[in-house]
């Protein structure tokens, strides 16, 4: 079927899944929990576990995979070693991937059949502790140690990234966004992540597939643009004028459009800007978001904030460094490659379409002392 109307398999129907639904008219929901829902009441740990065994937990269960959580962010010392050889000057997504991948050969999947929970346990625990120790011993000549009093992913994160205890509301933010960025059916991250499974892989190299995609800024790399893009303007009347200048040089916003999502809007976004206004919404940040938000409402309706755009300004004020955004995105998203990941292999087909040719036709070969 040709969609060179459209292009990227725009509307294609690439396969089944019974983990989330988007773009349905269902809203978007997590194997038939709503992310309203989700957002409002959960912690990630419960998403986590959803995603991962496809029921929510109770509290045995929770306290259970929290611990395994916890032991999994221990850091193996030649990991660490590798991490202090990775340059100052790497872009994050690529130590997030690199530690990933090095973690796989010191602590060798041998058997995914039986092994692949124990290591999407391990990824989960131990993101956050390869990318700031990478990031505390090259701007501060410190180990840091992974002990924490902490007990969820958010908190230690925070805890880790800054050196003190994170307040309430911010370790609140944090999940909530873990818990947005967690799932999002068959997009260009987690669709890679299931065609690697589908032959046969082994989960680290699933899960490395995932950052790699996920790296690209009409991915998860987009919040970072969005930041980039938010900072590049010192009010709202300098904001105004440029938006409306790269809309005349049809230049991409960043944080916007999405490929499912049309006029009704990413439902991701209203959550996340909620989250963004209660921590810095008397700021200049917030405000000339919402400057940029509304001319893209005026202008390009259909090109609605995607859960990109305000996640930046959320980040922003919960102090984590631009370029870091995505790498946060990793924390979360494991989780949903995981269980796509998990889903492709309890019933594998090998993921092969075909393409529409369109090269030349059949020619003569023509000896190289001819051409
Ligand atoms: C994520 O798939 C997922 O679910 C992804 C995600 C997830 O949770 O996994 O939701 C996370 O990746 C969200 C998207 C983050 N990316 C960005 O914010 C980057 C900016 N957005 C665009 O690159 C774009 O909107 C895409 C890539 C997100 C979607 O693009 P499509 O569906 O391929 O649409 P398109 O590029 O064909 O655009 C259609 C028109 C074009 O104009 P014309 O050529 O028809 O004149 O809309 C324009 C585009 O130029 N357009 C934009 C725009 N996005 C599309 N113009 C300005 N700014 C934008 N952001």
């Amino acid at each position: 079927m040709s969609d060179k109307k459209t292009g990227g398999l725009a509307g294609v129907i690439a396969g089944e899944s019974a983990i989330c639904t988007v773009g349905q008219g269902s809203g978007l929901n997590y194997r038939g929990y709503s992310i309203e829902d989700l957002a409002a009441h959960a912690t990630f740990e419960e998403v986590a576990y959803l995603l991962q065994y496809g029921e929510l937990p109770n509290l045995a269960t929770l306290n259970t995979y929290k611990k395994k959580l916890i032991a999994a962010r221990s850091l193996p010392e030649k990991l660490k070693t590798i991490l202090e050889n990775i340059p100052k000057t790497a872009h994050p997504m690529d130590v997030m991937r690199t530690g990933c991948s090095a973690l796989g050969t010191l602590e060798p999947e041998d058997d995914f059949t039986t092994e692949q929970d124990r290591v999407i346990v391990r990824l989960l625990g131990i993101f956050p502790s390869i990318l700031l120790y990478w990031h505390h011993f090259h701007n501060a000549g410190v180990r840091i140690d992974t002990h924490s009093e902490q007990d969820t992913i958010a908190g230690y994160f925070l805890e880790k990234l800054h050196n003190t205890s994170p307040r309430e509301d911010q370790i609140r933010c944090m999940h909530v966004s873990l818990i947005l960025y967690a799932e999002h059916e068959f997009n260009a991250s987690t669709f890679a992540a299931r065609i690697c499974a589908s032959t046969l892989s082994d989960t680290y190299s699933t899960i490395t597939t995932g950052i790699s995609v996920l790296r690209g800024p009409l991915h998860g790399g987009a919040n970072e643009a969005a930041m980039k893009l938010i900072d590049s303007f010192a009010n709202e009347e300098e904001a105004t004028k440029g938006v409306y200048e790269m809309l005349e040089k049809k230049q991409l916003l960043m944080g916007f459009g999405h490929r499912v999502y049309g006029l009704g809007g990413d439902p991701r976004s209203p959550i996340i800007k909620s989250w963004s206004k209660k921590l810095g919404g008397d700021t200049a940040t917030f405000r000339i978001s919402e400057t940029i938000e509304a001319i893209m409402k005026k202008e390009k309706p259909q090109l609605p904030t995607n859960a990109d755009f305000f996640s930046a300004s959320a980040y922003r004020f919960l102090n984590i460094p631009t370029d870091y955004f995505t790498p946060v995105f990793i924390m979360s998203r494991t989780t949903g490659w995981a269980a796509h990941v998990k889903e492709q292999r309890a019933n594998n087909k090998l993921i092969r379409p075909s393409s529409e040719y369109n090269g030349p036709d059949n020619r003569e070969y023509i000896a190289l002392d001819k051409r």
